[in-house]
């Protein structure tokens, strides 16, 4: 209690955090400095893929890090040569750019479409369709970018140029289609929102549309990228090719890291001087990913991440009584529950269970991708009392 006073003390109010203090991990199971258990479900919001003590990963972090930790972009670096060639020729994409975080990212991905647009057509041509209960940063310019009315407010002036458009109603996008438009950013499921996938047939006009019509597609898989429904990217899933992925979270399973894909169309779009950050490319997060994508990058370990996705939506349709709908694809699941997914969170994590929200009434889960059978189904047990009490 002590430490989370003092917590509470140092740092701004910005999170509704729930009162354990996490001091390490095993597998898919973390530990509080009570000596308590608990089954991980979350991963650090889709972040720790491989879990908690990858001995590879640590090897190359710790390797990485006693020979190399930084070094600014003004010079190369190994790992982050290594990483750019792996994630172009996995993701079938040109070019890379490396950031932080998934906000970075998409400021990135905004700025490069924006720039194909001006150069190819002039200034005018340069809003941008996003999709309602999308989510897509915390930044002044993604929070515009995100079609959720409860972040529009407070931090006036938003970034201008962006329209929202209901997901999977392909009409509304149509009708908000002008020749001021540049580029279409979307997420093949969404996340935060709600865990609400697109639907192929959706996906499938608005790309072909935007081809038509030489508009920039976007796709955000900040969220549902990098293995986590079972396919490298979500929108695998679907008859479609981006113009520019962004990715981070999963990508380095623990480091700070983003990135921005872009296909042959867009890759002299950037000059030296329109885009840059200080960490990106770091050699510690490159060395980390290059592990990440190592594992994750072969079918027997994307075929057993739709396994486990199907093993949690069997468990919890036939083992759980009061849930209304299951969503989501591999291990990117929401649970929609008739009661308060907050409070379902916290009575979860007094039983050894963590688990995330994703509205008022959605149970999101977002285990390692490395979780074992045994951890998943000991996890879903408590999930299902906890829900049906
Ligand atoms: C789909 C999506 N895009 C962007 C972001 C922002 O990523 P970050 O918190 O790393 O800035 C998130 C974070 O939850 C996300 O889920």
């Amino acid at each position: 209690m002590e430490l989370i006073n003092k917590a509470n003390k140092y740092f701004m109010e910005t999170y509704a955090q729930l009162p354990v203090v996490l001091v390490k991990g095993n597998g898919s199971t973390v530990y509080d400095t009570k000596g308590n258990s608990y089954i991980d479900f979350t991963s650090g919001v889709g972040v720790n893929s491989l879990g908690y003590g990858d001995t590879e990963w640590i090897k190359a972090v710790e390797e990485q890090s006693k020979s190399l930790s930084h070094i600014s972009n003004i010079f190369y670096n190994l790992p982050s040569i290594q990483l750019a060639e792996k994630l172009v020729d996995n993701a079938c994409m040109s070019r890379v750019f490396f950031s932080n975080s998934g906000a970075e990212a998409n400021e990135g991905a905004i700025k490069l479409a924006r720039k194909y647009s001006f150069d190819k057509y002039g200034k005018d041509r340069s809003s941008i369709i996003t999709l309602k209960q999308s989510f897509h940063g915390r930044t002044v310019t993604t929070l515009s970018a995100t079609g959720q009315e409860k972040y529009h407010n407070y931090f006036f002036p938003f970034t201008d140029g962006f329209k929202y458009v209901t997901a999977n109603a392909y009409d509304d996008f149509i009708n908000n289609l002008d020749s001021g438009v540049c580029a279409v950013m979307m997420e093949a499921i969404q996340g935060e929102g709600g865990v609400i996938p697109l639907e192929a047939d959706y996906v499938k006009k608005v790309v072909a549309k935007c081809r038509e019509n030489d508009i920039v597609v976007i796709f955000d898989e900040i969220q549902c990228g990098i293995g986590r429904t079972g396919l490298l990217f979500g929108y695998n899933h679907f008859d479609a090719e981006p113009d520019i992925v962004t990715i981070a979270k999963g990508l380095a399973s623990g480091l700070p890291i983003g990135a921005v894909l872009c296909n042959e169309k867009l890759s002299k779009v950037f000059k030296p001087g329109d885009h840059g950050s200080t960490f990106g490319a770091n050699p510690v997060a490159s060395a980390g990913a290059l592990v990440v994508l190592d594992k994750v990058c072969n079918k027997a370990f994307m075929d057993s991440v739709i396994t486990k996705g199907d093993i949690i939506k069997g468990f919890l349709k036939n083992k759980c009584n009061t849930i209304l709908e299951v969503r989501g694809k591999g291990l990117m699941i929401g649970i929609q529950i008739q009661g308060n997914a907050a409070k379902i969170q916290k009575e979860a994590l007094s039983n050894g269970l963590l688990v995330l929200t994703a509205g008022p009434d959605v149970i999101r889960l977002l285990p390692p991708l490395i979780i074992n059978e045994g951890e998943l189904v000991k996890g879903l047990e408590i999930l299902c009392q906890v829900i049906d009490k």
